[in-house]
């Protein structure tokens, strides 16, 4: 049995992250292809506690490195219980957030590539797609959304600006991995454009 994919979704607040893999999930499947959609931070049991708990602070609460702690504790919950477990029998597996949302938030609260590798070795992404949107429509998206937001939703388009940079800096960094998306267009056209991506990388019929 051949080793599952696993594919990354990433981009700003309102990017259209959790929608796509939504849609990418179900195309897979309709291609049979086991497929397991998941999230970070989160994506188990314990993970998602550990959500819970880690946005039950306001921004600026938490120490630092007690921070990324949580963050990586929940992510090798996630590889050992959840994500490595669905490769090796073969399932592919797309997740809603992974490694890069903690380069591009959390890069100056400590050392996140050794901990990365603590927690991962050299496991990476088989491909990350990133949603690439202007932070006028991400925070017109998270406002449009309604309900609760978290607290990065909240801030203003500078973040949301500088965020992007950082993304898009990172898909210039790991070019062959990260491949990114223009998700201004509606959600069908895009995953369309993700479908192509994913198809033509992966060698799956149309
Ligand atoms: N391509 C699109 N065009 C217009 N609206 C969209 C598009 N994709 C998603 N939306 C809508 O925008 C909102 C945000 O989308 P979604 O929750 O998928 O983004 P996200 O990247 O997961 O956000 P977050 O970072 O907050 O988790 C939702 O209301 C969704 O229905
Ligand atoms: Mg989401």
């Amino acid at each position: 049995m051949a080793r599952g994919k696993f594919i990354t979704l990433e981009g700003g607040e309102g990017a259209g992250k959790s929608t796509q893999a939504k849609k990418l999930a179900a195309y897979l499947k309709g291609q049979g292809i086991k497929t397991v959609l998941t999230r970070e931070v989160g994506g188990t049991e314990t993970a998602e506690a550990i959500r819970k708990l880690w946005l039950s602070q306001d921004e600026g609460c938490w120490d630092k490195l007690a921070e990324l702690f949580l963050i990586f504790a929940a992510r090798r919950e996630h590889l050992t219980k959840v994500i490595w477990p669905a490769l090796e029998r073969g399932t592919w597996v797309v997740c809603d957030r992974f490694m890069d949302s903690t380069r591009a938030y959390q890069a100056k609260a400590g050392p996140i590539e050794e901990l990365y590798r603590m927690t991962a070795g050299k496991f990476a992404p088989d491909l990350t797609l990133l949603l690439d949107t202007p932070e006028d429509i991400s925070m017109e998206r998270v406002r449009a959304r309604g309900g609760w937001q978290d607290r990065y939703d909240l801030k203003e388009a500078k973040f949301h600006r500088a965020l992007r940079k950082t993304y898009r800096a990172l898909a210039k960094k790991y070019p062959r991995r990260i491949k990114i998306v223009d998700a201004r267009n509606d959600a069908d056209h895009v995953a369309g454009d993700v479908q192509a991506i994913v198809g033509k990388l992966f060698r799956l019929k149309t």
